[in-house]
Parts: structure tokens; sequence; C-alpha cells
């Protein structure tokens, strides 16, 4: 059979505005100073880097830096020459005025924080004047949490650039012996950091002093310097009383954590999503960690098997033993789970409650731990009732542990519905340690010692939370509160728990009350408030109505009061003259897509459609990309050979590629490259790991051309552009639209459309969609206005290109040195309403984006 190549084309234009890395000549970042002080588990770090500019002009200085997700951050200050502009926290709501007025005034307002696995970025940038020097100081605050029987302190350092004066200093005072230190961490070479404790045992300090030298020649370092992590880990001596418990300044805090207990056996049950969307390596983790995990019961503990879908499969009807022979025929059992069907939470949850409420043993700790991927699809879907069955089913007897696999989850749901249930919920992120992420919850929760742990505090006030269902081998209990009249006499801490059968009671004589002396600087205080704050969200997720504005209250008024950047405040920070005012907001933990999928940051004017080349060189600073399609090899329709079936059409089963055209814009308007792609393929239009919103978009399969689908991810909202209709999933909640001319209000935005096009505005974003018709077949062709950022990926953040003819009629050109034939060609620029036809030079894909295709593909949407 003969190719037919219909001359069918198309184009589009896209435009970015080109991010600019900072220019290592135009200045120099002489000092960056971390100096982290951790007493009472509480870690205050402050990060300071001096910089100077070295050009004959002002120029704009970048500073950059990520922090832990779990820290507030408490303070930012810049000095430029003797002038001190100091960051103030005010109520969001506040802030956001102020961020909205400098954007209606075209200023570029908004240090917007993202989010990776457990870090957050922090960016900001002031222009400075010739031969003048910045110094940016911020400070960060988070108690650390115990894991697997220790403690963490992560310091992320990358300066991007080579730094004269480098340090980071540590220092760890602790009451009770620290044991267990270490340092690891990317960029840890033993040589390097000193590391001392005293003999005492209860200071450490870690020193971290590279040279240039160092800085450039690391296993992890290069010409931008250092880049990697420094993890401290230490864990303090325990025994097997009331723990630790530290006054000062009329407050107090408590660590329980007593090891010498006897593990309690555990009834758990697994609840295995195994719907569709869990198809490929995300099933094949899940099976292995099942495996490893079911392995590592012990023989007295009780395990129950329930996997589902639409449907819900009870390996067994009971829970069994978990001796030798019933894990054997469990592991098997795992290593035959199969993805597909949909969704349906509620049946798997109520399931599960069911067998440990009809199971149940005295002396046990029972355990609920439900896998998922995605959002209830089938049975009860909403939200609340499930929310409110499961409540009801578990009625507090046992802990419900949520695990949200990859990022289409409804992390908001899960993480209510295990609070409600005295569990947690924790991100499983989609990536190729998976398994390893899923076996490390499960270690958390593997080994309890207690249930039902009531904590006492006679004399106090204004109490964290005191009540937890169990308490883990390798974990730990925190209390602090106020104490009443501030007279420690009357102060009489005491633990109640369930130890097995037993109730045991931990108590103490006032003596073994350790006091600060109240001239040293104390940070219980801020202990204090940081857990009653992160204590608040929690509980105002799960409440409603009053209470809700109450507790938002409570958080508002605590982190003003201390100054944290929480989910409630935003710190200003107000710059020299003449520049703008920015904004920095702390992300909700959930609401972000993972860094797998970041996306990017769209902000500024409104752009207008049909716009033209030089229009678009006007308002913005480049246009990039891109372009059309044409069909090389259409699908041959034939009737089926099998006399048996209906004679209906159906597609030849091995169809030849649809290929698509797009094209590489140049700076100076010569002719654009253009190249090939194929149809069906899911291609990732602009990403960037580390802000709140992403593009991807499918080529449509159908010998018609344009996309099929255009999926925005923006937080927790995805709104889903088809050829027919737009899907809006925002949080739980699904609205579809039509392609019909009306406007839409959605949540925390527009959509405005008309019969050729549909313009999206979420926030201070906009982008337009232009809708095309071929054939009776509707195609998709995606049009966006200014993007700011860094870090960007994708097809469209492909920079427009300048290249060298050799000499005409010589069909070759020069990129970057890089000499390759090309062939004159013309395609339809879909970016505009009447398509007009323009001409290109057809290369390969990899010669015109000068990189591999594989870095532009997605596996999903
Ligand atoms: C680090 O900060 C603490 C508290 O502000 C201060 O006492 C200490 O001297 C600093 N350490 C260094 C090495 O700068
Ligand atoms: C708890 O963990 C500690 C340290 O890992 C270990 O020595 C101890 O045996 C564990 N206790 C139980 C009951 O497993
Ligand atoms: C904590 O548990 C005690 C005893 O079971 C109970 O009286 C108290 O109401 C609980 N407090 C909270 C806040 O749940
Ligand atoms: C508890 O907090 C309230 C409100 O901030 C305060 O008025 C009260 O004095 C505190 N109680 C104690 C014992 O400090
Ligand atoms: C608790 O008591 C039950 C019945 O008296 C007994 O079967 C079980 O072994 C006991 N459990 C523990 C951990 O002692
Ligand atoms: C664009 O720049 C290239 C290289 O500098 C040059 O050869 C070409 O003529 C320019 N094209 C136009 C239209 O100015
Ligand atoms: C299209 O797909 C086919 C088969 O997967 C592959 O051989 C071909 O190289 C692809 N073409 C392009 C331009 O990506
Ligand atoms: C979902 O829609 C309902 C009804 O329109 C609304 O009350 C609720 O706030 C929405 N939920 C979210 C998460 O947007």
């Amino acid at each position: 059979m003969r190719n037919i190549v219909v001359p069918l084309t198309l184009l589009g234009l896209m435009l970015v505005v080109a991010y600019t890395l900072p220019n290592k000549v135009d200045w120099d970042i002489y000092k960056y100073h971390i100096n982290s002080t951790v007493t009472n588990r509480y870690a205050i770090t402050v990060i300071t880097s001096r910089v100077v500019n070295r050009r004959d002009q002002p120029t704009e200085i970048q500073f950059h830096v990520k922090i832990p997700k779990n820290a507030f951050i408490s303070q930012f200050k810049m000095s430029i020459e003797g002038q001190m502009y100091d960051g103030v926290v005010k109520a969001k709501e506040e802030a956001q005025q102020q961020y909205s007025e400098a954007v209606s005034h075209g200023q570029s307002a908004g240090l917007v924080s993202s989010v990776g696995r457990t870090l957050e970025e922090f960016t900001t940038s002031v222009t400075v004047a010739a031969h003048q020097k910045v110094t940016f100081e911020l400070t960060h605050e988070e108690l650390l949490k115990r894991r697997l029987g220790q403690y963490e302190l992560q310091i992320y350092a990358r300066p991007m650039q080579p730094v004269t004066d480098f340090r980071i200093d540590v220092s760890i005072c602790e009451q009770p012996h620290i044991v267990n230190a270490e340092v690891k961490g990317g960029i840890n070479s033993p040589s390097l950091a000193t590391i001392d404790l005293t003999e005492s045992q209860k200071q450490l300090d870690v020193h971290f002093y590279p040279t240039v030298e160092q800085q450039t020649s690391c296993k992890v370092c290069g010409e931008d310097g250092l880049n990697g992590d420094l993890v401290i880990v230490y864990d303090v001596f325990r025994d097997d009383t009331l723990g630790d418990f530290t006054t000062s300044d009329g407050y107090f805090v408590h660590h329980f954590a007593p090891t010498g207990l006897a593990r309690i056996p555990k009834n758990v049950i697994f609840l295995i999503d195994q719907s569709g969307s869990m198809h490929g390596r995300k099933i094949r983790q899940t099976r292995a960690a099942l495996v490893h995990i079911l392995a590592d019961l012990a023989t007295d503990d009780y395990f129950g098997l329930i996997t589902f879908n639409h449907g819900i499969y009870p390996w067994k009807r009971e829970l069994v033993q978990a001796n030798e022979h019933n894990v054997a025929i469990a592991r098997a059992f795992a290593q035959t789970i199969k993805d597909g069907g949909s969704t349906n939470i509620n049946s798997a949850v109520l399931e599960g409650a069911h067998m440990l409420n009809q199971n149940p043993r005295d002396g046990s700790a029972s355990i609920l731990i439900l896998l998922t991927d995605g959002d209830p699809t089938t049975g009860e879907t909403n939200p609340e009732k499930i929310q409110n069955n499961v409540r009801q089913a578990i009625n507090k007897k046992f802990p419900l542990y949520c695990l949200g696999f990859g990022h289409d989850v409804n992390f908001e749901f899960l993480e209510k519905m295990s609070l409600e249930n005295d569990g947690v919920a924790r991100r499983i992120y989609d990536d190729s340690d998976a398994d390893l992420q899923l076996k490390g919850f499960y270690a958390e929760v593997a080994t309890p010692l207690l249930t039902d742990v009531v904590m006492i505090y006679e004399g106090g006030a204004n109490l964290t939370r005191t009540n937890f269902s169990q308490y883990y081998n390798g974990s730990e209990i925190v209390v602090a509160g106020q104490i009443t009249d501030n007279n420690i006499e009357t102060l009489s801490p005491l633990v109640v728990a369930i130890s097995g059968n037993k109730s045991v009671e931990f108590s103490e004589r006032h003596s073994s009350i350790v006091m600060t002396a109240s001239m040293s600087e104390s940070n219980i205080r801020r202990l204090w408030a940081y857990l009653t704050v992160k204590q608040l969200l929690e509980k105002e997720l799960q409440l409603d109505g009053e209470e809700k504005e109450r507790a938002k209250k409570e958080v508002l008024e605590l982190s003003l009061k201390y100054r944290f950047v929480t989910p409630h405040t935003s710190m200003v920070v107000t710059k020299p003259p003449g520049e703008d005012t920015q904004v920095l907001h702390k992300p909700r933990e959930g609401k972000i897509p993972p860094a797998a999928r970041g996306g990017m940051f769209l902000s500024g004017a409104r752009m207008v459609s049909g716009v033209s080349r030089d229009a678009c060189k006007l308002y913005f600073n480049t246009c990039a990309l891109f372009v059309s399609f044409e069909v090389l090899h259409p699908i041959s329709i034939s009737c089926s050979s099998n006399s048996l079936a209906p004679s209906l059409p159906a597609y030849d089963s091995t169809p030849a590629p649809v290929l698509y055209r797009f094209v590489r814009r140049t700076v100076n308007g010569s002719l654009p490259l253009c190249y090939h792609l194929n149809a069906s393929i899911s291609l990732k239009l602009l990403h960037n790991p580390h802000r709140g919103l992403s593009i991807n978009g499918q080529l449509d399969s159908f010998p018609n051309g344009g996309f099929q689908r255009i999926v925005i991810h923006n937080q927790n909202q995805r709104i889903d552009i088809r050829q027919r209709r737009i899907h809006v999933h925002d949080g739980q909640n699904l609205t579809v639209v039509r392609w019909e001319p009306k406007t839409i209000n959605i949540p925390r935005g527009k959509l405005i459309q008309s019969n050729k096009e549909t313009i999206i505005i979420i926030g201070q974003s906009r982008f337009i969609v232009m809708l095309h018709e071929k054939n009776g077949r509707r195609l998709l062709w995606p049009v966006f206005s200014r993007v700011s950022g860094e870090h960007v990926e994708g097809l469209l953040a492909v920079n427009p290109v300048v290249y060298e003819r050799t000499s005409a009629p010589s069909k070759t050109v020069t990129v970057h040195g890089n000499t390759f034939a090309v062939s004159e060609t013309d395609m339809l620029d879909y970016s505009l309403t009447s398509a007009p036809r323009i001409k290109c030079w057809l290369t390969s894909a990899e010669n015109a984006l000068e990189g591999r295709l594989s870095d532009f593909l997605v596996t999903d949407l």
C-alpha cells in the first residue's frame, strides 16, 4: 500500500518568557553561613548569605534556599547599604491584598514557595546598585520528630556557586545524653565535617567549612559548588520512666518514649487498592512491599488482606494468625494482585473495620492500613458520607492509617479521614523507591508498645494533645503546656496507658524535672507555640462551622504573635523603593502536586488571542515555540476478516504511525525549525518541579490532529480540557462544562468560552485553548500567556533558537555548533482562528530541540 501524505498541517503559538539563570559573573556570594541550634529537639536555623554585585550597573540578585516542609519560617531580613528591610508576618487576607495590588500594577509579586518530598523552596530577589552588597537572612524553626528511633536534622546546602566563606554550624544541646549521632547526606564526606560530642554527651557540635576547592571537587559538587544535604541524625538516651520533662519560663515540654516495654501483638488489616490506575510500576511496587511486610509479621500477630477496586476481595473472611503457613499463602496471594476497575474506598474501609470488630483479641493492638492511589469512584463517592460511615464503623477503637500513592489522590480527604480516626495520612511518592517508602511506613507502626495512652498534667494548662491511641517503638509522644501560676511545685505529670493486658502508670517526683536556667535562652515557649499551631491546623481540618473558625482564629493569633508563616499567615517583604513588595506563603501539604509533576507559575497580562509574533515580542520578552501536525500515514479502515463478527469497520490492527509537526521558533524572525512527533503520545508542555502548576497535553490518535486533551494541574485543582467538554476537578468536586459560548465561575477563577476558544483564568494565571474543527472532528490547540518562573521544563520551555545557514541555497543549518540537514516545508498556524499557512525547515526532533525526545514525554496526564 502506498503511503498517502495528507497535507494537513496546523500551527499554534505559545509564548514563554525565558527564565534567566543567575549570571555567575554578575554577582558573587562571598559568604554563606548556616547556623542551626537544636535544644529540646526544637531546631532554629538561620541562613545568612552575603552577595556583592560585581557589575558597573544595578543588577538583580537572587536568594534561593530550601527549608524542611515541617518548618515554619519565622524571620526574613535583607540588608542593603546599611539599610535593613525586615519581613512582617500578616494575616493571609491582608497580605493577599497587597499581593493583588502589586499584581494589578504589573509587578511580579509573590514568593511562591513550593514542595518536593521533604523540602519547600524560598526565593526572592532584589536589585542592587553597582558594586554594592546585600545580606539575606532567613530563619526557620521546627520540632524534630522521632521516627524509627532517631531524630533527623536536614540542612540543604546549595548556594549555587562556590563560596569563599562557607560554613555550616550545628549545635545540638539535649539534657538527656545524645546517642547514636551520625552525619549523613549527599555532601557528607567524613574528612570535611568535624563532629564534636562533649564529654557529658549533652552537646553535639558539627562544623562543616569546605574550601572553594572542596566545594567544586567533591562527589556531588560541580562548577556550581555544593549541591546536597547535610543530614544529622541522633537520638537521646531514654529509660522506661516518664521520659524527660523540661520547664522554663512558665512553660514545659514532655518527651515520652519509654523503650524497655514488651511489644503488643497486633491485628492488622491491609486494604490494597487494585484499581486500574495502579497499573504498572505502582502495583508492582505494592506487591513487592506487601510480600516483604508479610514476612516481617510476628507469629503472634493476626492479619487480614483485602484488595479492592469496584469490588471488595478479602483474601480470607477473617483474621488469621501470622504463622509460617498462613504467611506463605498470603505472600503467594500478594504476588498475584492485578490492577483493573474503579475505586470503592467506602466499602473497602467498612469491610476492614467490620473484620477487625468481628475478631477482637484481648491484649492486642488493632490497626487498619489503607493504600489507595485515587479518589473514590464507585459505591459511595461523597467524601463526607464516607468519612461519616468510617468514623461510625471504627468508633475510636483502632487507628486508620491512609497511604496516598501518587499525585491523583485527594490527600486532604485521606488526611481528614485518618485524623478523625486517630491515625495519620502519609504520601507515597510515585517514584522508583515507592516500595521502600511503603516498607518504611510499616516499620514505624510495626511494634506497638502501648495503647490508649493518656497524658495527665495536674497544674498544667493550655496543653497540646494529650490522648494517643497507640505508641510505637521508635516514635515519641511530645506534650507541651503552660504551668498554672508558673509554680513548678504544683505540676505533677502522670501517664496512664495499657500495655497488653495490663494497665500501666508512669509518674515521677518533681526532683527529676529539669529546670532550664531562666537566664539562658529558652525555646520551650516557641516549641509550645509551634506544636499548638500544628495541632490546631490538623483540628481545623476535621472541624466544621463555628468551631473551625475558632481554630483558625487561634492559629492566626499564635502565628502572628510568634511570627510563624503558616497556611493562615504570609510574610510581606518590603523592598527598597522602586521594587515590588513580595509576599511569602506556606503551601499546604497535599494540595500541591509532588515534584515529579511539578508545574509552573503563570502570571501576568491577559494574552490577546490571535497575537502575532510582533505583538508577542511587544508584550513579552521572547516568544517560544510551537506549531503543527501533519498526517503522513492515515490509519486504514478495513473490514473484519472474521465472517462471524459483525461486519463493522475496524481499525487495522497495526496502524501506521501518525506524525504531527511542531515548530521551534527563532529569535530574529528567520524561518522556524520544525520536526515530527508521533500521535497519541503525551507531551510535557510546561513543568516546574518547584512550583504548583503543570501542563501536559495528549496528541490525538485520530488522523485529524491537534490535541485530544490538555490537562492543567494547579495545586489541588485539575482542569481537564477535552474536545467537547471541560472537566474541572477541585478537591473532591467535579464540574463538567460543555464547549459553548458562556462564562462559568469555577473555584478561584473562571472559564470564558466562545465557539473558537476558552480563556481559562485561575488566580493570576490565564491561558487560552483554541478549538478548531476539521472534517467534523474537533481539535484543541493551547495558547499560553506570560509565564514567569525558573527551572522550567517541557516543550514550551525550549527557548527560541538562533541558527546559521551555511549559505543559500545550501539546505543545512547550524545550531550551537551542530550542523544538520533541513528541508523546506509548510504548516498551519492554529493559534490563530484563521489558521494561516507558514513555512519552516524540517529536521529531526532531537536536532530541533537540542535534546532527547524522552525528556519531553510524560507517561500520564
Ligand atoms: C549560631 O547561633 C547561635 C544562636 O543565635 C549563636 O549563639 C552562635 O554563636 C551561632 N554560631 C555561630 C558559629 O555563628
Ligand atoms: C524497640 O527498638 C529498640 C531500638 O531499635 C530495640 O532495641 C528494642 O528491642 C525494640 N523493642 C521491641 C519490643 O521490639
Ligand atoms: C482523653 O482520654 C480521657 C480518658 O479516656 C478522657 O476522659 C478525655 O476526655 C480524653 N480527652 C480528649 C481530648 O479526647
Ligand atoms: C492559657 O491561655 C490563655 C489564653 O491565651 C491565657 O489567658 C491563660 O493565662 C493561659 N493559662 C495559663 C495557666 O498560662
Ligand atoms: C491477654 O489475655 C488473654 C486472655 O486472658 C490471653 O489469651 C492473652 O495471651 C493475653 N495477652 C498478653 C499479651 O498477655
Ligand atoms: C537571524 O540571525 C541569523 C544568525 O545571526 C542570520 O543568519 C539571519 O539572517 C537572521 N535572520 C533574520 C531574518 O534577520
Ligand atoms: C514513531 O513511533 C515509531 C514506533 O514506535 C518509531 O519507530 C518512530 O521513530 C517514531 N517517530 C517519531 C518521529 O518519534
Ligand atoms: C464542593 O461543592 C459544594 C457544593 O457546591 C461546596 O459546598 C463545597 O465547598 C465544594 N467543595 C470543595 C472542596 O470545593
